[in-house]
């Protein structure tokens, strides 16, 4: 478990490095954006992978029997004490392809769909796809923590047009996990309003602080819950599409699978997912929790980077959560645009944009930890050169 590792990812098609012209300024910039990690897949998925390569024939492929079904209920067993329901799990495509067709299911154009801002950007992207209308409901930062206004949350809930919650938990970008108070005080509003809930569950596995609530739990008092998950952030797979979910709205699941083979006709999932699934879940639980004593010693390093050389211009509390570090630029005055020209141009880095978030002018920026501590300091480095620049200019 080497997580410091150097690995070249060149002529592998990585989105992170092959995508960095089409979002930035240039394209010699050092790659924090996007949330996949620069940390090699445990060896345990990479010899199953190899074993199942070795059969020569990669035909198509079922998902629906034990060997699927086994390795998520022991997964939530063992990580979380949750007991599923092998009738509640089903298959899909991808997270965002379940996210988005409950909301298509459950909504018309014009619509609202609720969602906590900042916002995981394709979230934003996909509701705005579907011609649906974003509802932002605010996180705010309340100096220890980020919280959610409950008030408001109501007042959006009770409109007859708002029909679906878009949650995220942990959160993408602030890294918050819910406390379970709060998750109750979610499904009590959505209940009485009649709101569906989509809970968007892929950072399930980055929790450092505080205890992962699924959704799951809460099921049997409220069916218009649907849960997706997928394993493609906890052991960086997400290059082998795959994706599942839990429901007890077996209404919900019988359409959207419906809908996977009847309507876009993508039933059989990729093979290569199933054997990932069987080995990360039945034999990589030590090792997700060495990633996150490793994530938690880069959040570390971060915020103390932060508070002795660059205290002027950021602030930063490591989140309990994910493996994303949202850094606030507000006290230094300057404005996004001036930061990301400085960030990319002085810097050379690739950060997440603010504003791709918050659906306006933001004052931060997101920084992926997942990688080894060498480029991280890089990238803090680079960080620092960059806000060195903005000050000189304005002296
Ligand atoms: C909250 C959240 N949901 C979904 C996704 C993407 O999931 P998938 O690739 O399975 O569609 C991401 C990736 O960054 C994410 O952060």
């Amino acid at each position: 478990m080497n997580f410091n590792a150097h690995i070249d990812r060149s002529a592998t098609n990585a989105v992170a490095y092959e995508l960095l012209s089409q979002m930035y300024q240039r394209k010699d910039l050092m790659p924090f954006w996007i949330a996949d990690m620069d940390i090699a897949t445990p060896e345990v998925i990479t010899k199953a992978l190899q074993k199942r390569l070795e059969h020569p024939i990669y035909g198509y492929t079922n998902w629906n029997n034990d060997q699927f079904y086994m390795p998520i209920r022991h997964w939530f067993s063992t990580r979380f004490n949750i007991n599923v329901l092998k009738q509640d799990i089903a298959y899909s495509p991808s997270v965002l392809f379940t996210v988005t067709e409950v909301i298509r299911s459950v909504t018309n154009e014009g619509d609202g769909v609720i969602v906590n801002v900042p916002s995981y950007n394709n979230f934003l992207n996909l509701i705005q796809g579907n011609k649906r209308m974003i509802v932002g409901c605010d996180l705010f930062d309340d100096e220890d923590q980020y919280s959610m206004d409950f008030v408001q949350f109501e007042y959006l809930c009770q409109m007859p047009h708002n029909k679906v919650f878009l949650f995220c938990n942990p959160h993408n970008p602030t890294g918050k996990v819910f406390r379970e108070e709060e998750i109750l005080k979610i499904i009590e509003i959505c209940k009485k309003h009649d709101v569906y809930i989509i809970s968007d569950e892929i950072h399930m596995d980055f929790v450092r602080r505080g205890v992962h609530h699924s959704l799951i739990k809460y099921m049997s008092d409220y069916d218009k819950i649907i849960v997706t998950t997928c394993l493609g952030k906890t052991f960086n797979i997400s290059g082998i599409p795959h994706a599942y979910y839990v429901t007890k709205d077996h209404y919900m699941k019988t359409l959207l699978q419906t809908k996977i083979s009847g309507v876009y006709g993508i039933g059989a999932p990729n093979m290569l997912g199933l054997t990932a699934i069987r080995a990360a879940y039945m034999q990589c639980g030590e090792w997700v929790d060495a990633l996150n004593a490793h994530i938690e010693t880069n959040m570390q390093l971060t915020e103390t980077f932060i508070k002795e050389r660059l205290n002027d211009v950021l602030s930063f509390r490591k989140p309990d959560g994910t493996f994303l570090a949202w850094i606030n630029f507000e006290k230094s005055g300057f404005s996004e645009v001036e930061v990301q020209d400085a960030l990319q141009n002085e810097g050379r880095i690739a950060t997440g944009i603010g504003n791709t978030y918050e659906m306006a002018a933001s004052t931060h920026f997101r920084l992926n930890v997942a990688c080894s501590k060498e480029k991280l300091m890089q990238g803090l480095q680079a960080i620092e050169k960059a806000f060195n620049h903005l000050k000189s200019e304005q002296n």
